[in-house]
């Protein structure tokens, strides 16, 4: 009896120096966790980074991707890095809303004339300050990803706001994407995107609003009939750490992770959109959703519809970051 307890506290010892060692003596783990496919601008630029991670600090640093919600999903992600049990996300902007309500302008529908233009906002004062924004709640902005602008699918032709009135609407969890769906007279349904391939097929709701490759990476196209090419609102997502693991980082380190984050950014960055193209030729050739391009005319009564949603956020955001990201479009909007 007294030789087995023995035996097992020093077992016990043991493993609590085998689980500590590694965190001194080996290399740094970053977990790296999202909710997309790996053949997606995010799932990319998350496999990309591990392997300039691990080309360029072998044995110091080591990257774990988790694509699809495999290890944490949307309801847990966040509050999961600022326990420090995963190091680095990228969650859309629009599942910020508890930490911060400045990020809500990029939800704000018809803001941004395209992704060139999401691309400048990004880059100017107004922009990099909000990656700054929810360090107070233990999350640190590193760089901003591009996924692409956003499209609205359905179980009816979208072709003039009317034509969504009464249907439910998928949304990410965002005032701003609940009111903008109000605006036309619809319902909304806040859930995890892994949730929404199943809520179309069984009609739970019956639209949703995505950019290309989300929807043809988890195929919500065959669950879709028609696609409308509104491009009316921006899906990017922002990389994220906890400050506390971050800045803790020795320094040549963080270092050479900044720089390797710098890097990914810009390949994302770039590549975004011609991955975006070539999804939205995968699913016109598929043949199972009809795609419609709106006229101008329509595109505008959309506009129309939509904007006072900006009106209603505009205290919330702060009419400072607003008036800055309409200042980077070309053309005059108001
Ligand atoms: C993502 O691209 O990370 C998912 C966005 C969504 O929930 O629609």
């Amino acid at each position: 009896m007294r030789t087995s307890f023995f035996v097992l506290a020093l077992c016990a010892l043991a493993t609590v120096g085998a689980q500590a060692a590694p965190q001194a003596a080996g290399p740094i783990v970053i977990k790296f966790a999202h909710v997309v496919a790996d053949n997606t601008p995010k799932g990319q630029g998350a496999l990309l980074f591990k392997q300039l991670v691990e080309e360029r600090l072998p044995g110091k640093v080591e990257v774990e991707v988790h694509a699809n919600s495999s290890l944490y999903g949307d309801a847990d992600e966040l509050e999961a890095l600022r326990r420090n049990e995963v190091q680095l996300l990228a969650p859309s902007l629009a599942k910020f809303g508890q930490y911060t309500k400045q990020l809500q302008v990029f939800d704000l529908p018809f803001l941004f004339d395209d992704l060139d233009a999401v691309n400048r906002f990004q880059k100017r004062a107004k922009g990099r300050q909000l990656l700054r924004s929810m360090e107070a709640h233990g999350i640190v902005g590193l760089a901003y990803w591009h996924n692409g602008m956003k499209q609205l699918s359905a179980s009816r032709a979208l072709l003039l706001p009317s034509d969504a009135a009464g249907l439910s609407f998928r949304i990410q969890p965002s005032a701003v994407l609940d009111a903008q769906f109000q605006r036309l007279g619809a319902r909304t349904r806040a859930m995890a995107f892994t949730e929404v391939f199943e809520a179309l097929r069984s009609g739970q709701v019956q639209g949703a609003e995505n950019p290309w490759s989300n929807i043809y990476s988890k195929q919500l196209h065959r669950v879709q009939p028609f696609i409308s090419e509104t491009n009316h609102g921006v899906l990017d997502y922002m990389l994220v750490s906890n400050p506390r693991f971050w800045y803790a980082l020795p320094h040549s380190i963080r270092v050479e992770l900044e720089a390797i984050v710098d890097e990914v950014s810009y390949s994302v960055n770039r590549q975004a959109e011609a991955d975006n193209r070539a999804d939205r030729q995968r699913i016109e050739a598929s043949g199972s959703s009809q795609l419609i391009s709106l006229t101008a005319e329509q595109r505008e009564a959309w506009r129309n519809a939509m904007r006072p949603v900006w009106q209603q956020f505009e205290a919330q955001i702060g009419a400072d970051v607003l008036q800055a990201a309409e200042a980077v479009n070309r053309k005059s909007r108001r």
